[in-house]
C-alpha cells in the first residue's frame, strides 16, 4: 500500500465513491425487522430475495436478503439466516461499536420521533447535546444502535472550526496511544497491506 496520503479523495480519484449504496446487517427474524425499518423507521421494503446456496462458495444455506429504501439511492439491508443464527449476533451493540445516525431539520421534529418511537414500544434516551447536534438514540430490534439526530445552528461554524485543526488532533492522538495500542494489537495493530482473499491482479 502506498504511503502517500490522500487526503480528500472525492477531489484526488478519477472515480470518486458517492453515496452509501446500502449497510448490511444480520437480522433474527426478516419480518419483525419489516415492522420497524418500514412501520416505525419508514422506510419502504424494496426487495426481499430468498436463497438456497452462499454466495461465492455455493455452499447450501437458506437465507433471505432484504432491502430498505432509505431515500437518494441508500439502502438499509439484512440477511435473515435462520441456521447460523447465534443469539449473541443480535445482543445491543455498544454505541461506540456500531450505530447509524439520521438526521431530521428541526429540533421539534426531534421530539415528534421520540414520541412516535415511544408510541411504537421503542423508548428513544435523549435529546442528548452534543454541541454541533443533538440526538436521541435507541436500537433496532436486532441490537443495532439507532440515532436520530439534529443539527445545532452552530453546526457549520463547530465543524469548520474542527476541520482546521483535525490533522493535529489526530497526529496528537496517535502519539499519545500508540504504545497502549502496541501492548493490546502487537503487530495486528498495522493492518495496511494486510488482504483476506489470495493476491489477484484484478482484470
Ligand atoms: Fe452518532
Amino acid at each position: 500500500m502506498s504511503d502517500t496520503p490522500v487526503h480528500s479523495p472525492r477531489v484526488a480519484l478519477k472515480t470518486p465513491l458517492s453515496h452509501i449504496h446500502h449497510m448490511a446487517f444480520r437480522c433474527r427474524d426478516a419480518e419483525q425487522t419489516r415492522w420497524f425499518w418500514e412501520d416505525v423507521m419508514g422506510f419502504p421494503l424494496s426487495f426481499c430475495l430468498a436463497f438456497d446456496t452462499e454466495p461465492g462458495t455455493g455452499r447450501p444455506m437458506k437465507y433471505m436478503h432484504l432491502f430498505f429504501e432509505m431515500g437518494a439511492g441508500n439502502f438499509i439491508a439484512f440477511f435473515d439466516v435462520p441456521e447460523h443464527a447465534d443469539e449473541a449476533l443480535f445482543a445491543p451493540k455498544w454505541n461506540l461499536d456500531l450505530h447509524i445516525a439520521f438526521e431530521v431539520d428541526t429540533l421539534d421534529e426531534l421530539k415528534a420521533w421520540q414520541k412516535r418511537l415511544f408510541k411504537h414500544g421503542r423508548p428513544a434516551l435523549g435529546p442528548v447535546d452534543h454541541e454541533f447536534i443533538e440526538s436521541i438514540y435507541m436500537y433496532d430490534p436486532n441490537g443495532i444502535g439507532v440515532e436520530i439526530t439534529v443539527k445545532s445552528d452552530r453546526h457549520d461554524n463547530i465543524i469548520a472550526h474542527e476541520k482546521a485543526q483535525a490533522r493535529e488532533a489526530l497526529a496528537a492522538w496517535t502519539a499519545e496511544t500508540r504504545a497502549l495500542k502496541e501492548k493490546n494489537h502487537g503487530e495486528k495493530l498495522d493492518e495496511r497491506g494486510i488482504y483476506f482473499f489470495p493476491p489477484k491482479t484484478p482484470a
